[in-house]
């Protein structure tokens, strides 16, 4: 034990040193979530799937069959999903890769805590939710019309979903990368990890979206190298459109569009989702080997900034989406006394009106290791008095720390002592 210490000691001390705005400060290399004291794989999952999966076999929830979507309608109501979560993409980069096209779109819906993806045609459905302490779980879903449909959990979406694209964790994905005509990969021009701070001029390369976002540009809705040349003499021809009608046939997807504004808070959540699993798994692996979490600033730092938007890519002009998108995402979770949410989309100059993620609510966040949550909320609330003035935050704007930190105080139990004194 004493000899693995050393290198690992000097590597932790390593990272202290460079404090990078890009990355999880180093850490996107694949931790040994399989070990002791994670044990990822042979954990059983105490997550939606697994209590969906109750109600099944006891009869209480029958899993109502489509005959042109199969499970997913009935899907997605079990899980409280909401259609108007809809988004296409039609790159070959997930795993039923020979059936997706852009005649042929994926959907992917969300909410909070649960992802699901869904090819026409294909023989399973993709699941993944999120376990508070285990961080994302994958399940396939046989396309096959059975009184008790069974979730199988599967390992092989690790290969993409266990390393370098997720922050070396278990985690969600989103790429941007441009494709020929029948949607394989065309060029090295990718991003991959796309999120909250990616400019929205590389987004969505490989994806189909809709909704307005005035001379902003972004690269979806382009197929093949002729569209892409033509982006670069007429920016945005095939932007701010209402529909799709134009590419695909348009009974192959069970809502309309792909939404501009569910994919944005898709790719902050998904993020942040990973931020919580690599943050969570470290806090473990450094509690275990040394009984403190010290050498974890750096991640904290920028666990924080990212979860604070400081270095959110700045819209230049407001963005349109769907009604029913926005209706059905602001409606959930608490509002303070003055009606105020995390959840409240500002959309003109930034995504959300208040900038601090509404994971910050969720059971995962709250299933952090004591220590590293504790230390969280209360730097989080030196930085939203003014007493912690650290540069790093220095983009939040005073009206902006007040507003988040009386949202917090009324619609987050359980904060530490320092949160309940007068400032
Ligand atoms: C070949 C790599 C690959 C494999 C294997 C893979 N995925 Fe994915 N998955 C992706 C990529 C890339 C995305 C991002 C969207 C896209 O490009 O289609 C994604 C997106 C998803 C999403 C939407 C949420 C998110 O992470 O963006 C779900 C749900 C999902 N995958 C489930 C699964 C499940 C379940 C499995 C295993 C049964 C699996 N995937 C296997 C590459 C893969």
């Amino acid at each position: 034990m004493k000899k693995g210490l050393i290198p690992f000691a000097a590597f932790a001390a390593a990272l202290t040193g460079f404090a990078r705005a890009e990355d999880f400060q180093g850490s996107t290399h694949p931790l040994e979530y399989d070990a002791a004291p994670i044990r990822y794989s042979t954990t059983e999952p105490a997550d939606a799937v697994a209590a969906l999966t109750q109600r099944i076999q006891s009869g209480e929830v029958k899993l109502h069959w489509d005959d042109t979507f199969g499970y997913l309608p009935g899907l997605l109501d079990a899980l409280h999903v909401p259609r108007s979560s809809q988004m296409l993409v039609f790159s070959k980069t997930s795993l039923q890769r020979t059936y997706i096209n852009p005649k042929n779109p994926r959907s992917v819906y969300f909410n909070d805590d649960i992802y699901i993806g869904y090819v026409p045609g294909a023989p399973v459905m993709e699941v993944s939710t999120v376990d508070p302490k285990l961080g994302a779980i994958f399940y396939t879903l046989d396309q096959e019309k059975l009184r008790k449909p069974k979730f199988t959990r599967s390992a092989d979406c690790l290969q993409c979903h266990g390393g370098l694209r997720s922050l070396g964790v278990p985690g969600h994905i989103l790429r941007s990368v441009p494709t020929d005509l029948s949607g394989e990969l065309e060029s090295r021009d990718e991003i991959s990890d796309i999120d909250q701070c990616t400019p929205l001029a590389d987004r969505w390369a490989g994806w189909f979206v809709t909704g307005q976002h005035g001379a902003q540009t972004h690269r979806g809705n382009l197929i093949g190298s002729e569209d892409f040349a033509r982006q670069l003499r007429e920016p945005n021809w095939r932007g701010n459109l209402v529909d799709l009608h134009a590419f695909f046939d348009p009974a192959k997807t069970l809502a309309s569009g792909s939404d501009i504004v569910a994919l944005m808070v898709l790719e902050h959540q998904a993020h942040m989702h990973n931020y919580i699993t690599r943050l969570n798994f470290d806090a473990q692996q450094m509690l275990a080997m040394y009984g403190h979490i010290r050498y974890l600033k750096p991640q904290t730092d920028a666990f924080l900034r990212y979860l604070l938007f400081t270095e959110e890519a700045p819209l230049t002009a407001p963005i349109g989406g769907s009604p029913a998108f926005i209706r059905d995402f602001t409606a959930t979770g608490p509002r303070d006394r003055l009606g105020r949410s995390l959840r409240d989309l500002d959309l003109r100059t930034r995504l959300f009106k208040y900038p601090c993620s509404y994971l910050i609510l969720n059971p995962a966040f709250d299933a952090l290791p004591a220590p590293i949550r504790d230390s969280i909320l209360t730097r989080l609330h030196a930085i939203l008095t003014g007493q912690d003035q650290d540069p790093q935050f220095a983009k939040l704007a005073a009206d902006d720390r007040r507003a988040i930190l009386e949202i917090l105080r009324e619609t987050k139990p359980s904060l530490p002592a320092v949160w309940r004194a007068e400032n």
